[in-house]
């Protein structure tokens, strides 16, 4: 009879409203058909990661899991059956294992790390069409940083139908998704504002390729800022991830037509809105959940053609996810945040 992998896994266990992150020994299963084991290289750590932690998102299971959606890791075994990898081979998981192509379906709304055992762990087993080639030119530190907020940027910039040359993009803030957006945004030849909190963040949003930037502390009503820096034309898309006290800025800073990709809500979910700025706007609101396996794999084409690197903030051993995960609360890194599982 095969043998079971025995692994490390980083566990999540929710008691009373607390989180409290912990090292576990799991084994995986024997392969099933059609199914792959990969060896874990990195990881790379989201903003829900901290959200279902803390209680703030709704599909934080009520038990231990294994947390976080997005790896890199190279092809250790293959099941019966299996026919698009082979030993060796370096892949990404898939957010949504089972959103393939076409619309998000609701049997293919079932993401890692949540409700499900995600990817924080030293092998992992996936179905084999939930696996993406990583792209050559990056590192598996790189690579890691796709699957969510690589993709959910791709997804919101590409998929808009206005990000193109002459166009003007705003991306919110300077976190995971909104770098990748303003990365893309640049890459389909807009030009990319981008809001922050802080002006030396803005710099660095500069050094990226930003063309421009506006300190939302300092303006709370940044429309008026984005308005004027168009000549009073409007933008033609907003990556939306403030959400409540955000939602309402972007509609008024869009032009005639304009686009908003409704990707977070950082500061809230719930706000007043005037729903004149949406039909008088000839708004189009676009709601985004990531991307299916058809977005990846475009967007990994792209990456290449493009030598684009991602932005990696901060990388930490991968038994340090606790230190890593108070990193991604402070906020002050500019850049992924990755963990290494020392994997060549
Ligand atoms: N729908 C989806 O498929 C999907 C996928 C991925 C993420 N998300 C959501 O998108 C949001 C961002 O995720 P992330 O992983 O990129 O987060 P992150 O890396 O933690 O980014 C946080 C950054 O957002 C900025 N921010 C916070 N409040 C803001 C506000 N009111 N206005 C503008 N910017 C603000 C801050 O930038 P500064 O420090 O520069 O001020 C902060 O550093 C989260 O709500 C997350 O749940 C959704």
């Amino acid at each position: 009879m095969p043998e079971r992998s025995r692994e490390r896994a980083i566990t999540v266990c929710v008691e009373n409203g607390e989180a409290r992150l912990s090292m576990r020994d799991v084994a995986l299963p024997p392969l099933g058909p059609r199914e792959v084991r990969v060896r874990t290289a990195a990881v790379a750590l989201n903003y829900r990661d901290i959200a279902m932690m803390s209680g703030k998102s709704i599909d934080r299971p009520g038990r231990a899991y294994i947390p976080f959606s997005d790896a890199c890791g190279i092809v250790e075994a293959v099941g019966d059956g299996v026919t698009q990898w082979q030993p060796g081979d370096r892949v990404c998981s898939l957010f949504f294992p089972e959103w393939i192509a076409g619309s998000l379906s609701p049997e293919s709304r079932r993401p890692l790390g949540a409700g499900r055992d995600g990817v924080g762990q030293t092998a992992f087993a996936a179905a084999e069409q939930a696996l993406v080639a990583a792209p050559p030119h990056l590192s598996a530190i790189e690579a890691a940083t796709l699957p969510c907020a690589g993709l959910t940027a791709w997804n919101a910039v590409m998929y808009s139908g206005v990000a193109q040359p002459g166009s003007v993009v705003l991306v919110q803030g300077t976190g995971g998704v909104s770098l990748f957006a303003l990365q893309f945004a640049k890459m389909a030849g807009a030009a990319v504002l981008v809001t922050s909190s802080s002006d030396a963040k803005l710099q660095q949003a500069r050094m990226l390729g930003a063309d421009g930037g506006i300190n939302y502390r300092d303006n709370s009503e940044w429309s008026l800022r984005a308005l004027s820096m168009t000549d009073g034309r409007g933008l033609d898309l907003v990556i939306e991830v403030g959400g409540a006290g955000t939602f309402a800025e972007s509609l008024k800073a869009i032009r005639l037509g304009g686009a908003i990709s409704v990707v977070g809500m950082l500061s809230g979910a719930v706000e007043p809105i005037d729903i004149r700025h949406i039909y008088g706007k000839n708004a189009r609101i676009r709601g985004i959940t990531v991307g299916s396996r058809e977005m990846f794999e475009a967007m990994n084409r792209a990456l290449v053609q493009h030598q684009m690197h991602p932005v990696v903030g901060h990388v930490l051993p991968w038994e340090e996810a606790d230190a890593a995960m108070e990193a991604m609360q402070r906020g002050d890194i500019v850049g992924k945040i990755v963990l290494d599982f020392g994997v060549a």
